[in-house]
């Protein structure tokens, strides 16, 4: 408190004696558009040495979770010259609050140090991977799983975040699909704000001052998902109108949430590496669309422009990533080590790092940290929100509307509770733990999440259901020295028959199988998505005992499940569910929860067919399955159609569409169209719809996908129930853009389609725009 109240007073005096000095010229243009703010950034900036402005742009990680080169890095000098302006990965009111002391002793003007983290879906209270969240179209539960991310975060010393990872991705080889919201635009955007909205928490969001919201950084910018080959950080060729019309919406919808930070992706994009990239930074981020906030490297990307054959080394890295506008180097000590000398030589003006340092000082003061730098750092409320009862409840609700059911044969889910009946559990994920958080669960305590096993059992207890139990084979695991799929070590067959003769002794077989979590996330890639291993194997074994099999998979990327979905009877895609795992899996399959999750990424026939996505172009050459014919474009040896399109997913309950209306077949510019319709639960349980408005643009300059997601209504319907949903089509609506980028609307014919997933035709109608 001493401290705090000594470092409130010295800023109060630097910033009455900087005052009375002549007035600055705005080099810069503030975020918060505030005038006292820009002023006490000013003061504090014409007080700053050039090596303590420097030092700001300087980021370092505690080293807890390292995704790259640990540098033999001179933290601890830069440290004790105040010359840090940010860490990130370290944690915990107590620890914080000490390195803050530190920060604070050796920094001349007293400028509080920010520290960041990845806490990309939940802080220690783990919710589903954002893949499987966004699953469950629900925009509300994913700000309040942001939300609840802050509130953990920010009691436990952290300020800003890295995330929301807001990459459309299309190519389920790449490892971190896991962290985005999947394939399409439009949902993918409502997705970036929603997470935006959580965590940096406010209605006015220009005010960040609370002690409980944080920074949010939107990344990686841009095309990360792009990668060639689905292999990380590879290169990324894509064409201007790819990045308009596919990559960029997300981040721009990030943007107008009021997101503050953006972070770089690491690959090069069409021959220019993003992080110094002057077209992204400059014309785009900055000119075409206004941010004011900061830009901060992804880790060590200065220092790869250089195996970019970019940079020809580390100085002119830090000089072609200070010009492409980047305010903050993670990790490099580019910035720090060559930013002065380039100064001295005028290769870079200290205008260029002054713009950058104000960025950094005004987060900092709209943070409130200049206010009080230990104001993050408040172990009882980190005592009282960290794992608090309302965020495992949360996590547990977040996890069951992830499920997906991809397929229920006959029914044959739910497992209701009021029967007698003998399952088998069989498979690696029966009793995994450690893997049920997925990747970057940053604090999420692997040993804590609740297993399928301990689901079940808490589920069944004292009824009739019983399990009998049976491993059958292990998960490989990554030899963590090569990183590969470790070739020795493979899992044998041995535990087969123990399987089969557990199977056969059961009703109903439950295999709970997937991939080790370290089989997805950043530098996980794979070239052959089929289960790992042996499991596939083994449920062939276990198919041949003629029992009904259903299977639970836990994973992070899509998979190819073409064998699975012809022999096996139901499938559940459970992803990686987080803290409440076992628990939410077990809601699911008991029919306590009726599932509702719809994909937001294609399951492709096989790695062949990659990339496939579901908003895909006609061609001059479409192929019609129902009247096939040489020459089209499809393949000779497997169908166009993916495994489990974008949209789908099952429920037990079943709903209709009913006295679908429309008030006007055409309407011209100014107006716009009402689309009404029933939707009736008329099955046997409750359940939730999700109901999903596509479009098609039948004629325009630009050829237009064969679909388009343009809005859809989250429906809850109790059995017999029956609610009347509306949309609107407008002009904006059908609006694209045209060969100049620019949007437009062009008079014709739209398709629209009203369907439970993106391959329903069945509610198909015409309108036209004059
Ligand atoms: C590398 C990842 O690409 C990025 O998303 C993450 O924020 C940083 N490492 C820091 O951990």
């Amino acid at each position: 408190m001493t401290v705090f109240k000594y470092t409130g007073l010295i800023v109060g005096c630097l910033i009455v004696v900087s005052c009375q000095q002549p007035k600055k010229q705005v080099i810069w243009q503030s975020y918060s558009g505030d005038p006292i703010i820009e002023q006490k950034v000013d003061s504090v900036l014409s007080l700053m040495t050039l090596d303590e402005k420097i030092g700001q742009m300087n980021q370092y990680s505690g080293n807890f979770a390292s995704t790259g080169a640990v540098s033999d890095n001179q933290s601890g000098e830069y440290l004790k010259r105040g010359m840090i302006g940010s860490t990130f990965n370290v944690f915990g009111a107590d620890h914080l609050r000490m390195l803050q002391e530190q920060n604070l002793k050796y920094s001349r003007l007293k400028i509080p140090m920010l520290f960041a983290a990845d806490v990309i879906h939940g802080l220690e209270t783990t919710f589903p991977i954002p893949l499987a969240e966004a699953c469950s179209w629900d925009l509300e539960l994913m700000e309040e799983t942001a939300r609840a991310a802050a509130e953990e975060a920010t009691a436990s010393g952290v300020a800003w975040n890295f995330a929301p990872m807001i990459d459309i991705a299309r190519d389920p080889r790449w490892g971190r699909v896991m962290e985005g919201a999947g394939e399409d635009v439009f949902l993918a955007s409502a997705v970036a704000r929603a997470r935006v909205r959580g965590f940096q928490g406010i209605s006015d969001y220009r005010d960040l001052s609370k002690p409980n919201t944080m920074m949010a950084c939107a990344k990686h910018f841009v095309g990360y998902g792009a990668a060639q080959a689905g292999r990380d950080y590879h290169s990324v060729d894509v064409s201007e109108r790819s990045l308009y019309d596919t990559y960029f919406p997300p981040f721009e919808a990030a943007i107008d949430e009021g997101v503050t930070s953006f972070m770089t992706a690491f690959n090069d994009l069409n021959g220019v590496p993003c992080t110094a990239n002057n077209y992204l930074y400059k014309d785009i981020l900055r000119e075409a669309w206004g941010f004011k906030g900061m830009v901060v490297t992804d880790y060590t990307a200065i220092m790869e422009l250089m195996h970019h054959g970019f940079a020809r080394d580390l100085k002119h890295g830090a000089q072609l990533s200070l010009d492409a506008g980047i305010d903050m180097d993670m990790i490099s000590e580019a910035f720090v080590t060559h930013l002065k000398e380039l100064v001295e030589e005028g290769k870079v003006s200290e205008k260029q790092i002054d713009v950058a340092v104000s960025r950094i000082l005004e987060m900092k003061f709209l943070l409130g940290l200049f206010d009080d730098p230990y104001r993050y750092f408040d172990a009882e409320r980190q005592k009282q929100v960290v794992m608090s009862e309302a965020n495992q409840s949360l996590a547990r609700q977040a996890a069951q509307q992830s499920i997906v059911l991809l397929k229920n044969e006959g029914k044959l889910l739910p497992l209701s509770t009021d029967q007698a009946l003998k399952v088998a559990l069989i498979g690696p994920f029966v009793d995994e733990r450690a893997s049920l958080n997925g990747e970057w669960a940053i604090k999420g305590n692997r040993s804590r999440s609740v297993t399928l096993r301990e689901g079940l059992e808490a589920k069944y207890k004292g009824t009739g259901v019983q399990f009998t139990y049976a491993k059958g084979t292990d998960l490989p695991l990554l030899d963590r020295s090569t990183m590969k799929a470790s070739k020795d070590n493979q899992p044998d067959e041995r535990g087969f028959a123990e399987a089969i003769k557990v199977a056969k002794a059961s009703d109903i077989i439950l295999v709970a199988m997937g991939e080790n979590f370290h089989w997805s996330g950043e530098a996980a890639c794979r070239t052959d998505i089929t289960l790992p291993g042996n499991q596939r194997e083994l449920l062939k074994a276990l198919k041949q005992t003629g029992k009904p099999v259903v299977l639970v998979l836990f994973n992070g990327r899509p998979l190819d499940l073409s064998w699975e979905a012809e022999n096996l009877d139901a499938i559940v895609e459970a992803w990686y569910p987080g803290l409440m795992a076992g628990h939410a899996v077990a809601d699911v399959l008991s029919g306590a929860v009726c599932p509702s999750a719809k994909l937001v990424m294609t399951f492709p026939r096989n790695v062949g067919q990659i990339p496939i996505y579901y908003n895909a172009k006609n061609t001059g050459r479409p192929f019609d399955a129902k009247a096939p014919s040489d020459y089209k474009s499809s393949y000779i040896d497997v169908d166009n159609t993916p495994l489990f399109p974008f949209g789908h997913g099952l429920s037990y309950t079943t709903f209709e569409y009913t006295n679908i209306m429309l008030n006007a077949e055409s309407f011209e510019q100014g107006e716009a169209i009402t689309l009404k319709a029933d939707i009736v639960n008329s099955g046997d349980y409750d359940g939730t719809e999700i109901v999903q408005l596509y479009i098609r643009d039948r004629v325009a300059s630009i050829t237009r996908p064969v679909k388009e997601l343009k809005d859809f209504r989250k429906v809850a319907l109790r059995k017999g129930e029956t609610k009347t949903i509306e949309f609107t089509i407008d002009e904006a609506l059908l609006s694209f853009r045209d060969r100049n980028l620019n949007w437009t609307t062009e008079p014709g014919e739209f398709d629209i389609w009203l369907g439970t997933s993106s391959n329903d035709e069945s509610n198909h109608f015409v309108i036209s725009f004059n």
